[in-house]
């Protein structure tokens, strides 16, 4: 069946960007959030990624009207029944996840697809929530959504082949380059990149370097775009936390752990960008080390 309407579950950093680039690629889209508030805080960082593309002249004031137009926002999960597929992109934490499925799976038709943006959780164990554990696939998208062509696939061993077929053309209409993956931890770059970042607050810990010195370090010895802890900052501590504490669960081997640095940077509140501080403090311009972390 094409797809027609998606629905997009949670519109925080992950979700707004995926609603956005969902509705850039023509499809009507509703988006669910927990509140009001939050439902507009997300539905605003959509229009303001939007009006920057506008003011670099990357997109058009028509095509910012016109996806704006497409995008619809609830509070309640009932009204994404009718939806073809539905993303979920709610916090990183199993029960939550367990429970929108159950409601989802209640109030969706039986064809409807759905896909988690989970980092690190099971695939197989979210679709053994529901009863279409054969439509349930892994739509792992990277941040900022709208900027990174990659989206992981992810197939469990209870996906059926047409609905794991059906995942990579939604992936690739969304102009996005899909990469296969099985239902293993972290899937394909979570498996090798959690570590690495990981292993950088372990080096703030030992003090290796400066807080500035590892960032400028990977960005011009490695040509990374970002260093690491500015990463960290971007991607959020407590989503991070999150999927450390999932993945060594899942291995039990330290370098999935999470550094004794980073649960009390989240018991803090210094969650990154998203709080205004993390590794950087972000109400100057430019962002400058938080000094006192270690
Ligand atoms: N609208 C339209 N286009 C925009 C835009 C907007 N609002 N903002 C930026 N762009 C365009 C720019 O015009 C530019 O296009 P060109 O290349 O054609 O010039 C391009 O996007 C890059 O933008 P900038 O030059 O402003 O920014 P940058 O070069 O500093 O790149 C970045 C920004 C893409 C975020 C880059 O820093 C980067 O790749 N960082 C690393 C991000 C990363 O690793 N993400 C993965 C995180 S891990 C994850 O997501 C998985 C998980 O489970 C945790
Ligand atoms: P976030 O905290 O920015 O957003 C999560 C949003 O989900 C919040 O706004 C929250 O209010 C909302 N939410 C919670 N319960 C909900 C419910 N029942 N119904 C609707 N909305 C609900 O987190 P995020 O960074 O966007 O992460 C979301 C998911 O994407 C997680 O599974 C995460 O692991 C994954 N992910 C994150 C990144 C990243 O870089 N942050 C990258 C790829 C994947």
């Amino acid at each position: 069946m094409p797809v027609k309407v998606v629905g997009v579950v949670g519109c925080g950093l992950m979700g707004s960007g995926i609603a956005q680039v969902c509705a850039e690629a023509g499809y009507d889209v509703i988006v669910s959030e927990v509140s009001g508030d939050l439902l507009k805080k997300g539905l605003g960082k959509i229009e303001s990624f939007l009006a920057r593309g506008v003011e670099k002249g990357k997109v058009t004031a028509e095509k910012k009207a016109e996806v704006l137009g497409r995008l619809q926002g609830t509070t309640s999960l009932e009204e994404l029944s009718g939806c073809d597929i539905v993303i979920e992109a709610v916090v990183e934490n199993l029960d939550v996840k367990r429970e929108v499925y159950q409601v989802l799976d209640r109030v969706c038709a039986a064809s409807t697809i759905f896909a988690s943006n989970t980092s690190s959780l099971s695939i197989t164990g979210l679709a053994a929530v529901t009863k279409r554990a054969d439509r349930f696939v892994g739509l792992h998208f990277f941040n900022p959504v709208p900027l990174m062509k990659l989206v992981e696939v992810v197939r469990s061993p209870l996906t059926s082949a047409e609905a794991f077929a059906q995942a990579l053309d939604f992936a690739r209409s969304l102009g996005k380059t899909p990469v296969r993956s099985t239902d293993r931890t972290g899937f394909i770059v979570n498996r090798l990149l959690v570590p690495y970042l990981l292993d950088a607050i372990r080096a703030v810990e030992e003090g290796v370097g400066s807080v500035a010195d590892i960032d400028e370090g990977m960005r011009l010895g490695c040509g990374h775009p970002m260093g690491p802890l500015t990463l960290l900052d971007f991607v959020g501590l407590d989503t991070t936390c999150y999927i450390a504490d999932i993945m060594f669960d899942e291995f039990r081997e330290r370098r999935f752990a999470p550094p004794p640095l980073l649960k009390r940077m989240v018991q803090a509140g210094l969650h990154g960008r998203k709080t205004g501080k993390g590794f950087y403090d972000y109400s100057q311009d430019p962002p400058k080390p938080v000094a006192g972390l270690i």
